[in-house]
């Protein structure tokens, strides 16, 4: 136990006042902190990488015992300006002194929501220019999904194989991935998967079809980017039978691939787009944008036809903005694209079959699950975090902070050759 812990642990002994407590004292010995997350904190899978961080600055984590570890991950591609970047850290402190929680959405006239989807709109192209704030990734598909349904007055949800859109009923009826959905059915009625990039199911978008939900770039399929052409021809078909595109950009979004939003490596503009992850800069949060005309409809007939209590709380709102404006700031898109290419050059090996994707939105694939099981707990210990897709157990996953620099690529890459050829 640390000394400061064992005087804390003193004094409040000898003042009588916790002497029930040392159990929670004990808690911060790292055995005893191990066996408190697994039995206390409900947990996601038998093998949780468990890592104790303490500190994340940048690119780097630190844990209990002092080891650092290059972040390849990004907290899922949520940490794209990197760990505790002092801008969005002071913006953080600055609204904690100001308020924190006052209203369910929606009531009252919160500047941080407001200046926050101010400058969100003015990166987007017209016909994105109302911004409804929730929690996460998952509930911005549920805003979408409802907002289509108000609009077009059907039911029928289109996704795509392999695709992934998160835990809740609605989004994972979109998901198409069979192992997270056999223990939840049924789900939602009236859900159909086309092939993504595969022309020949566009057929199935008809008038029945209230919305087409796609990953302009597929993120848990393993890095899947689609053809430029497919993109347009889903985007012709469902301006033809009036469904309303849905890009979720929850993973792709903010500079992630080389672009701000995804969207624009094809120039198609979706009807609704969902964001996330990154969006909070760092906080929890989603969103779900439209035009102003459109998201009218959710406070009429019946009013608050949507609601949240702690969506567009203000903390991620100020976290958010401050984001933004440090990736514009720092030129992080275009860091993500040179960097991203540097990973792609020095990424050559017998064992890599593929080193995929777009910006610092990396797979790479070496066409074996139990390779890329040794290869990332090998990386691990050498102090490099990579991560795994949920539908592409041959591939790991590079998709670290945008702030990355070029010296901090080749030590990752250099851990990451030196491990595939002492463990394949
Ligand atoms: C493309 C995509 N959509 C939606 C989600 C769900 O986001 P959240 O976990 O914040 O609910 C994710 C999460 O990984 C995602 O990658």
């Amino acid at each position: 136990m640390e000394r400061s812990h064992l005087v804390d642990l003193h004094n409040a002994t000898k003042s009588g006042v916790y002497r029930a407590g040392i159990a929670i004292f004990a808690a911060y010995t790292m055995d005893d902190l191990t066996t408190a997350f697994r039995t206390h904190l409900a947990q996601t899978s038998p093998y949780p990488l468990a890592l104790d961080i303490v500190q994340a600055e940048g690119c780097w984590l630190t844990d209990r015992s002092g080891k650092r570890y290059l972040d390849l991950v990004a907290g899922l591609a949520v940490n794209n300006v990197g760990h505790r970047h002092p801008r969005v850290i002071q913006a953080i402190k600055d609204q904690c002194d100001r308020y924190l929680h006052v209203i369910p959405y929606g009531e009252f006239i919160q500047e941080p929501q407001v200046r926050f989807a101010q400058r969100l709109v003015s990166l987007l192209p017209p016909g994105l220019d109302s911004v409804y704030f929730v929690n996460s990734g998952t509930e911005g598909i549920e805003g979408a999904l409802k907002l289509a349904k108000r609009i077009t007055g059907r039911t029928r949800l289109v996704g795509c194989r392999k695709s992934y859109h998160g835990s809740t009923h609605g989004s994972l009826s979109l998901t198409d991935n069979a192992n997270k959905r056999y223990r939840n059915l049924p789900l939602l009625p009236d859900v159909l998967h086309i092939t993504f990039n595969d022309a020949s199911d566009l057929v199935l978008i008809d008038e029945e079809v209230a919305a087409v939900v796609v990953e302009p770039i597929q993120g848990d399929a393993g890095v899947r980017i689609p053809d430029q052409a497919w993109m347009k021809a889903v985007r012709e078909r469902c301006s033809l039978v009036g469904a309303m595109l849905v890009f979720d950009e929850v993973q792709t979004g903010f500079g992630r691939t080389g672009k701000r939003f995804a969207f624009e490596h094809s120039g198609v503009v979706p009807d609704i787009l969902v964001l996330g992850k990154a969006l909070g800069g760092g906080l929890p949060m989603g969103a779900f944008v439209s035009s102003r005309e459109r998201m009218t409809l959710l406070s009429h007939d019946p009013v608050l036809g949507h609601i949240t209590t702690f969506g567009g709380h203000p903390l991620p709102c100020v976290a958010g903005l401050a984001a933004l404006e440090v990736l514009e700031d720092e030129a992080l898109v275009t860091n993500a694209q040179r960097m991203g290419a540097l990973f792609k050059e020095r990424l050559v090996h017998p064992a890599i079959v593929e080193v995929r994707g777009a910006g610092l939105m990396l797979a790479v694939d070496l066409g074996n699950a139990d390779r890329v099981q040794r290869v990332v707990k090998a990386c691990l210990e050498q102090g490099v975090l990579g991560f795994w897709f949920l539908s592409c157990p041959g591939a790991f996953r590079i998709a670290p902070p945008l702030t990355i620099s070029a010296g901090e690529v080749e030590r990752a890459c250099t851990i990451i050759l030196a491990e595939l050829g002492r463990v394949i």
